[in-house]
C-alpha cells in the first residue's frame, strides 16, 4: 500500500515529530507514523535513519543494523548513512566492519567536519587512534588557511590536539590547545586538554594557570574543583564520578590489551586463583566492585553462584556484559553500591585496582564488612604509600591514590575483619616501564561476628 507523497517540508517535519515521539518513549506511535512516512517515499533513506533510533530505543540491535544497511543500500554514496551504519556496527562491537564504513565515509567527504568527527569516534571506539589522527590531519590540510579559525575547522583542530593527547604526544598537543584557547578562551574542552598536557609535561606553574582558568568557568563544577585541587597538590577525598567514567570510557576498548599485554597486569588472574583456593567447589556469590571489562570473571570462569558487577564506566560495563559471566551489572559508584546493598549477602567482595581511583576508605571497608556474609572475604588491592607519607596520597603524576598499608590494616581491624593477610606485590603492573608496587589484602569477616564495641 503506498501513501500520497508528502511535500519535502512536511516529510522533514514528520520525521522530527517521530524523533520526538521516540525521545518521549512513545515507540508504538512512532513506529506507525514511521511506516506511513516510509510508504510515502520508499526511496528516501532518512526514515530508515530514524528507524535506527527507534530500534535502539526498543533495544533491538538487529533491527538497528538492518535499518542502517537498508539506508546504505538506498544511498551508498551518502556519507551520513554510511557513518550511521559504521556507528551501529561499532556499538555492537563489530569494529573491523565499522572501520570499513568509516573509511568509506571519509573518502566520500574528506573535509566535512561532521563526517570526519563521526569517523574519528568510530576509530576511537576501535582504539585506532593513529588512523583517527590521520583523518583529522588530512581534513585540515584541505581547509584554506584563512578558514582555520572558523568553528568547523576549530572542531577539527581540537580533535587533532585531543588525538595527540590520547597518543601521549603532549608536547605536540599543547601548542594546538594553546592556539585554540587564544581564539576561544572559554572552551572547557581546550582548557582541560591544555591542563592535561601541562601536567603530563611536569609544568606545574602552567598546570595551575589552566586549573585557575578552568575553575573560573564554573566554580561549582566537581570535575573542575577536582582538577584544581590536584594542580595545587591537595588531596581530594575521592574522584568525581565524571572523572572516572570519562577516563575508562575512553580506554574500554583497548583496556584488556593495554593492561594485560602491554602493562603486564596480573591481578585478576592472581585474585581468581585465590578465590578458587578459598572456594574450590566454585560455590559462592561474588560482588565485583569496579569490575571493568570483567577480567576477574573471565579468569574465574563460570561459578555456581552469582557474579554481580559494579562500575561507573558505561563502556567498561558493555565489555563486561560481553563475557556473559555476570548475573547483573550496575552503573553506579562503588561507594553508593556498598551503602545501598543489604547486609550479609556475599561470600566474596573483590575490588581489583579500583581503590586507587576511589581514595578514602573509611566508608568502603566497614560497608564491605556489613555486606559480606559471616565468614566471607573482602579481597582488594592498593598502590603503596610509604609509611612516612600520609594515610592517603594522591599521586599527581598518575592521578591515582596510594594508601599506607598500616592505615588500611587498621581500618580493616576497626571494621571487625579478622585474618587480615596482606601480600606485598613488587609489581602490580608496569608504569612508565617500571614495576609499580602495591599490595593485595584478603580480610575475613568472622564466621560469628562479635558486635563491635558501642
Ligand atoms: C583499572 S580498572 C580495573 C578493572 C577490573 N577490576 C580489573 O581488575 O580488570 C578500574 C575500574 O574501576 C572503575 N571505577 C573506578 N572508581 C570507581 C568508583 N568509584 N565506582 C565504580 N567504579 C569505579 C573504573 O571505571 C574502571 O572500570
Amino acid at each position: 500500500m503506498s501513501s500520497r507523497p508528502l511535500s519535502p517540508e512536511a516529510f522533514v517535519n514528520e520525521l522530527v515529530r517521530i524523533d520526538r515521539l521516540i525521545a518521549e518513549g512513545q515507540l508504538q506511535a512512532a513506529a506507525e507514523a514511521l511506516n506511513a512516512v516510509q510508504r510515502s517515499d520508499p526511496g528516501d533513506p532518512r526514515p530508515l535513519l530514524v528507524g535506527m533510533r527507534l530500534a535502539r530505543a526498543a533495544n533491538n540491535p538487529a533491527g538497528e543494523l538492518q535499518a542502517a544497511r537498508r539506508a546504505v543500500a538506498l544511498s551508498p554514496q551518502w556519507p551520513v548513512s554510511v557513518t550511521e551504519l559504521g556507528f551501529a556496527l561499532s556499538r555492537q562491537g563489530q569494529h573491523a566492519e565499522a572501520m570499513e564504513q568509516a573509511r568509506k565515509a571519509v573518502s566520500l567527504a574528506p573535509q566535512e567536519v561532521e563526517v570526519v568527527s563521526r569517523a574519528v569516534g568510530i576509530a576511537n571506539d576501535a582504539a585506532e587512534h593513529e588512523q583517527a589522527l590521520e583523518w583529522v590531519r588530512a581534513a585540515l590540510a584541505l581547509v584554506p588557511p584563512d578558514r582555520l579559525g572558523l568553528p568547523g575547522a576549530q572542531i577539527l583542530r581540537y580533535e587533532q590536539a585531543h588525538q595527540l593527547t590520547r597518543l601521549e604526544q603532549h608536547e605536540q598537543a599543547l601548542p594546538l590547545f594553546t592556539a585554540l584557547l587564544e581564539e576561544i578562551p572559554d572552551s572547557p574542552a581546550a582548557r582541560q586538554g591544555a591542563l592535561e598536557c601541562a601536567r603530563a609535561l611536569g609544568d606545574a606553574e602552567l598546570e595551575r594557570r589552566h586549573a585557575d582558568a578552568l575553575l573560573a568557568l564554573a566554580p561549582d563544577h566537581p570535575h573542575y574543583q577536582y582538577q584544581h585541587a590536584v594542580a595545587y597538590d591537595e588531596t581530594p577525598q575521592t574522584q568525581p564520578d565524571s572523572v572516572v567514567a570519562e577516563l575508562f570510557d575512553q580506554h574500554a576498548k583497548d583496556f584488556d590489551m593495554l593492561l594485560v599485554r602491554g602493562l603486564k597486569y596480573r591481578l585478576p588472574e592472581l585474585v581468581a586463583q585465590r578465590l578458587l583456593e578459598l572456594h574450590p567447589d566454585r560455590r559462592f556469590n561474588l560482588l565485583d566492585l569496579g569490575c571493568g571489562t570483567g577480567l576477574l570473571a573471565v579468569f574465574l570462569g563460570p561459578i555456581e553462584g552469582h557474579i554481580i558487577g559494579v562500575d561507573l564506566s558505561e563502556k567498561m560495563l558493555e565489555q563486561a556484559a560481553r563475557t556473559r559471566l555476570y548475573s547483573r551489572l550496575h552503573q553506579v559508584n562503588i561507594l553508593d553500591a556498598l551503602r545501598e546493598t543489604p547486609a550479609d549477602l556475599y561470600e566474596v567482595i573483590a575490588c581489583n585496582d579500583v581503590l586507587v581511583y576511589v581514595g578514602e576508605l573509611t566508608q568502603v571497608i566497614p560497608n564491605a564488612w556489613r555486606v559480606l556474609k559471616p565468614g566471607g572475604h573482602f579481597i582488594f588491592s592498593c598502590e603503596s604509600a610509604g609509611e612516612d607519607e600520609a594515610d592517603l596520597v594522591l599521586r599527581g603524576s598518575s592521578g591515582r591514590y596510594a594508601h599506607k598499608r598500616s592505615h588500611v590494616e587498621r581500618l580493616c581491624r576497626e571494621a571487625g575483619f579478622e585474618d587480615i593477610e596482606v601480600e606485598q606485590l613488587e609489581q602490580l603492573r608496569l608504569e612508565g616501564g617500571q614495576p609499580l608496587p602495591g599490595y593485595l589484602v584478603v580480610a575475613r569477616k568472622p564466621a560469628q561476628p562479635t558486635p563491635l564495641a558501642a
